[in-house]
């Protein structure tokens, strides 16, 4: 029974990332922009339409404030463990040091829901901004292969979210150094086209298009904010990064803390603006924010808006791809999954195969489920992680209290406390059918654990030998 909270030993796991088999390359500065990188994407230019049209209304900037701040709260624990335990592996990590390893593996199982189905679902939104764009042209895909199967409109596969998953994953394969740099100049043109679409819409906002503001009742802003929770999602993914940082005690919760604060500032504006310049009923497109600007007359600035915004979402598959990747090579490393995994091909020093293997799940998933229900998925399983993270918090500061943090989650244990309900209370409002895969997910994933990885794992006996042991 004890071997299923068994946990890693801190100061191993130190030891064990100072042997440094990944390559430490990226500075705060990076970090921060790997994070806007990862945030800004299919949420904000695809998904604010619908939740306006069918949950929030007006009130949409009510949803994103909501969100916001369950995310405030978890990312100041990811910025607290960040700051302690600065290792691959993010959450899953934390949580083998915390609460033991059957936490850690299911966290890390869950934390599959969010990192590969995100790819999957902000592939699907790339998608529907490269066909938009192509309309601009006349041009048009063949309905068969320009959606998945199931959204109604005809689709067998959504071909565009293939294929810029395996290009991705091409990238990715070759090398952390060159993604990084490849982002930076994305992220720039991203924030360049959110600030032109601020600036040029502010002026045709009405204010009677706010009336009324909560056509759907606060309930309606709950769920919206369940959805819309989507758009935060990737600050966390920072953390994942940190066996690349150089120095991660300080620069990942900067990374963390101020990528998110920057986006939540630009998500209240835009929502404020969107629904300000177009009446609430007609936001229900695949390109809300594009849409908004042609409403308007502003075509030639929406054909650049989409091209930004196929951009800015490109970024985000880079970030989702990378963490899913880190997260399954950190688990691998520690005996819980196939030792395959871990290894790091010795030109790119990036885990090769392992890329490769996610990147075809991702864009196989990406051609033949929908937005939403993809989207849902990947909140639940975000969510989950929020929660166990904000008690994983308590947890350490009453196990570890000399450990040294550089950054301090404040109130401790009140605000971890609130962080973790307001993340349930976010979940209790997704969808039934989301539980019951959410449900079967985590199944599969004991039965994996059971079957697997608990014989598997380095810190069972006789296999404890290795657990210093570089895999190469
Ligand atoms: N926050 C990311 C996006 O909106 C997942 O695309």
């Amino acid at each position: 029974m004890n071997s299923l909270f068994r946990k890693k030993s801190i100061t191993d796991m130190l030891k064990q990332s100072k042997q440094k088999s990944l390559n430490r390359s990226l500075s705060a500065f990076d970090l921060t922009l790997l994070g806007i990188g990862a945030i800004i994407g299919t949420g904000i230019f695809v998904l604010t339409g619908v939740v306006a049209a069918e949950s929030a209304g007006p009130a949409l900037i009510l949803s994103f404030i909501m969100s916001g701040l369950a995310c405030a709260f978890a990312a100041f624990c990811y910025a607290e463990f960040a700051s302690t335990v600065p290792i691959s592996g993010s959450v899953y990590t934390y949580t083998y040091a915390t609460l033991g390893e059957i936490f850690a593996f299911l966290i890390g199982w869950d934390l599959m829901l969010e990192y590969l189905l995100a790819t999957s679902a902000v592939a699907t939104g790339w998608s529907a901004y490269f066909q938009s764009l192509l309309k601009g042209f006349g041009l048009e895909l063949p309905a068969a292969l320009s959606s998945a199967p199931g959204a109604g409109q005809g689709g067998l596969i959504n071909l565009p979210a293939v294929v810029i998953i395996l290009l991705i994953t091409a990238l990715l394969s070759k090398g952390v150094r060159e993604s990084a740099r490849v982002n930076n100049i994305m992220v720039f043109v991203k924030l360049a086209v959110i600030i032109a679409f601020i600036a040029a819409g502010i002026g045709y906002v009405k204010p009677e298009n706010w009336q009324p503001f909560m056509p759907f009742g606060f309930e309606g802003v709950v769920t919206g904010a369940a959805t819309v929770f989507f758009a935060y999602i990737g600050f966390d993914a920072v953390a994942t990064a940190a066996e690349e940082v150089k120095r991660p005690q300080r620069d990942v919760p900067t990374g963390i803390v101020a990528s998110l604060a920057i986006c939540t500032i630009l998500y209240i504006i835009v929502s404020l603006v969107l629904t300000g310049m177009v009446p609430f009923t007609k936001l229900n497109v695949a390109d809300p924010v594009s849409f908004a600007l042609s409403f308007v007359g502003q075509d030639r600035l929406a054909g650049f808006i989409s091209v930004g915004a196929i951009t800015g979402i490109t970024t985000v598959l880079l970030v989702m791809l990378y963490a899913q990747v880190r997260i399954s090579y950190a688990m691998s490393r520690d005996g819980l999954l196939p030792k395959g995994l871990a290894k790091v091909h010795t030109k790119f020093q990036t885990p090769f195969k392992n890329t490769w293997l996610t990147g075809f799940i991702g864009a196989g998933i990406a051609g033949f489920v929908d937005l939403t229900t993809l989207a849902h998925l990947v909140n639940m399983g975000t969510l989950a992680a929020f929660t166990l993270i904000s008690i994983a918090v308590i947890v350490m500061r009453k196990t570890h209290p000399n450990l040294e943090r550089s950054f301090k989650v404040p109130f401790v244990p009140v605000l971890p406390a609130i962080s973790a309900l307001f993340c349930l209370y976010l979940m209790s409002s997704l969808p039934g059918i989301t539980w019951i895969a959410f449900f079967i997910w985590i199944g599969i994933g004991l039965l994996v654990y059971f079957g697997y990885a608990r014989k598997n794992s380095k810190l069972n006996e006789g296999n404890d030998s290795s657990i210093n042991q570089q895999v190469s």
